[in-house]
Formats: structure tokens, sequence, C-alpha cells
């Protein structure tokens, strides 16, 4: 059989890049830069039952993640999107976790991926069978209504992963005018609103139609970032108000979740 020297070239560039990653995965040793540390509250992305080198390399075919936490034991990979210039360290003590900073590796050949095919913010780089390089979007678990609002148009129920928060959160997005995580929605009273201390905590109601979300996912999402308040209300006669801050925290358990609203806007005609 006769082969060109480009069908010739093809295999055997995949047999190296195959080689070479067998190599790695054999030897391969990361020294973490702390070990049975996790460093907390600002993870992307998680995944589970996922060995420590494919670790790795998720971290480092996204160009937001910076670090990563691995568990050994419950083999898993959490994806963080510090450090970077102005991180403030964030680190647990926890037995079984190690942490590395992928940052180090960036832009060396052996364990960058996608060296010179950088992929932007937001998306993952992926090797194809011919060893070319595409960047495509990463489903990546979305932090609050407005992040999910890039790729999701609709109003309607979602889960959001607050880099605060180790679990997910059940909420409903209006998608209305970009995307507003809504907190509270009260319509015709078929809710009770005269509730105890633990049920405004843990939050009651149905999302899609009278709800409180609850003071401590508040708490989750208001200290993950920076948020805004709006309130809307529709009088009898049919008018609108609202009345928006610019500034809206809520604080934690311990401070009996103390409210922070400043900056107001409206036509509600005060604070
Ligand atoms: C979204 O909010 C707007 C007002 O900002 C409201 O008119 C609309 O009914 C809301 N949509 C849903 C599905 O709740």
């Amino acid at each position: 059989m006769i082969f060109s020297l480009g069908q010739l070239l093809l295999p055997l560039a995949d047999l190296l890049v195959i080689a070479s990653a067998e190599c790695k995965s054999g030897i391969w040793i990361m020294n973490p830069d702390r070990m049975n540390t996790r460093l907390t509250g600002y993870k992307i992305r998680t995944f589970d039952n996922i060995p420590p080198r494919i670790c790795f390399d998720k971290c480092i075919r996204r160009p937001r993640c910076h670090s990563y936490n691995y568990n050994r034991h419950i083999l898993r990979c959490e994806l963080n999107y510090k450090p970077k210039p102005g991180f403030v360290e964030h680190f647990h003590n926890e037995v079984g976790f190690v942490y590395v900073d992928v940052n180090h590796y960036r832009g060396d050949p052996m364990y960058d991926t996608c060296l010179g095919n950088p992929c932007k913010f937001g998306e993952v780089c992926e090797t194809k069978k011919d060893s070319s390089v595409v960047c495509v979007k990463d489903q990546e678990n979305k932090e609050d209504c407005t992040e999910l609002f890039e790729y999701k148009r609709k109003s309607g129920i979602y889960t959001i992963y607050p880099s605060t928060s180790d679990e997910g959160i059940k909420v409903f997005c209006n998608m209305t005018n970009g995307g507003w995580t809504v907190i509270q929605r009260r319509i015709d009273g078929k809710e009770n609103f005269h509730r105890n201390w633990v049920e405004y905590e843990n939050g009651f109601g149905d999302l899609q139609h009278e709800f409180w979300l609850g003071n401590k996912y508040l708490h989750l999402l208001t200290s993950s970032g920076s948020y805004k308040l709006r309130v809307e209300l529709v009088r009898g006669d049919g008018t609108n108000l609202y009345a928006e801050y610019s500034n809206f925290i809520v604080g934690d358990a311990e401070s009996k979740y103390i409210l922070t609203v400043n900056g107001y806007s409206g036509n509600t005609g005060g604070v």
C-alpha cells in the first residue's frame, strides 16, 4: 500500500500523543501545593469518580480554572476559579484533599494541553482524534440567574451553584429583564407567610407560585458576589411600584441573617 506523507504523518502523530499520555499517566506525579487542604468558596465545577491526572487536565483546559482540590479517597475533583491576582486565601484543613495551583503549569508543553490554542473565559479546550484542539462552551455550573441568563432565556426553575455553597440551590429565575433570582413571590395569599424562624431560614412555599427562598440561601448567594435587590409591587389600581437597592447583603446565621440594603432608586417615593 502507498501512503501519502500526510496520511502517514497523521497516525504517527497520534501514536506519539498516546505514548506521551501513557507515559505521563504511568509516572504522573503531581506535587500538590498543599496536603490535606481544600480551597473553598471559589468552585466552578465538581467532577466525581475521576483520577487525579484527569482532574488536572480538566482544570488546565479551562482558562477560568486556576486551581483544584482533589480527594483521592472519594475521587472527587473540584475546580476553582481562584487564585488569581487579588486573591484572598480561603483554605481549610480537610484530610484527604490536596490542593494544586495549575498556574505553575500553564505554558509548559508537558502539561498545558492547550498551549498555543487559547480558549475564551467560560470555554474548555478539547483535543480531537486528529490532535487538533477546539474550544467549546463549558457546561459549568452557573452561580446565579444572571450567569444563567447568558445561556437560558426562559424564565423558570433552575439549579444554581453559588461559589459559597457546596450544593446547588433550586430557584426561580425571571429572565424577562436579564437574569433575576426571585427570592419571594406573593400573589394571592395561597401561602401562609406567618412562619417561624426555622421556616424562614430554610424557605417555604412553591417556587412556581408563592414562596420565600430562605434566609440561609440568601446569605449564601449575597456573600458570593455583589447583588442588587429589586422589589416590585402591583397596586390594586394596577399601577406598578418598584424599589431597587444597589447593595443587598444578608448576613449569616450567627448574625441572625442581618439585612443590609442601600442605594435606593425607584418610584415608591422613599426608602
Ligand atoms: C418576571 O418579572 C416581570 C417584572 O419584572 C413580571 O412582569 C413577570 O411576570 C415575571 N415573570 C415570571 C414568569 O414570573
